[in-house]
């Protein structure tokens, strides 16, 4: 299923020069970038995007840490993107995350974990809502001739 999901840069690997190198991790694996864009978030709009966390010990530190500094918001493109993606990302915690993963090569913790990635297909859709115009989100071709075999792009709609 051609699936779209949420990656949310956070401000450890914006202040680490980190941003190319994750973003060109997805790139390479021939995921596509359909929406990016670098923002300051605010606690509002950070409390509705971390909703689910509200009262646990960790959430007050981290809607801090996410308003730090400045994140690179991006919606990434392409088959089972969703799970993909999230297995790119690797575990929460830096610590425990497989090495060839992005949070198992570059991070050494729970909270500045670099990276978010929505966690299913509602949570992909809600939270694409919350940072992004419908505008916003550009449809165009890229490598999919090449990336895809022709059954899987003909699942894709691409065909
Ligand atoms: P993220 O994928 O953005 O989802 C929730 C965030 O809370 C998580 O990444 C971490 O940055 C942060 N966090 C800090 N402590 C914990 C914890 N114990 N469990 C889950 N997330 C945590």
């Amino acid at each position: 299923m051609l699936q779209k999901t949420l990656i949310i840069l956070k401000p450890d690997a914006v202040k680490r020069g980190l941003v190319g190198k994750i973003l060109a991790r997805f790139e390479e694996k021939g995921i596509k970038i359909v929406a990016m864009k670098m923002v300051q978030l605010n606690r509002e709009i950070l409390e509705k995007h971390y909703a689910e966390h509200k009262g646990k010990p960790f959430y007050e530190s981290l809607v801090s840490f996410m308003q730090s500094g400045p994140v690179v918001l991006a919606v990434l493109e392409g088959f089972n993107a969703i799970e993909v993606v999230r297995k790119m990302v690797g575990a929460t915690n830096g610590r425990e995350a497989e090495p060839g993963t992005i949070r198992g090569d570059y991070s050494m913790s729970q909270q500045n974990n670099l990276i978010h990635a929505s966690a299913d297909t509602s949570v992909a859709e809600r939270e694409i809502k919350l940072f992004f115009k419908e505008d916003e989100l550009l449809d165009y071709k890229a490598s999919e001739r090449i990336v895809y075999a022709k059954d899987e792009l003909e699942k894709l709609g691409g065909g």
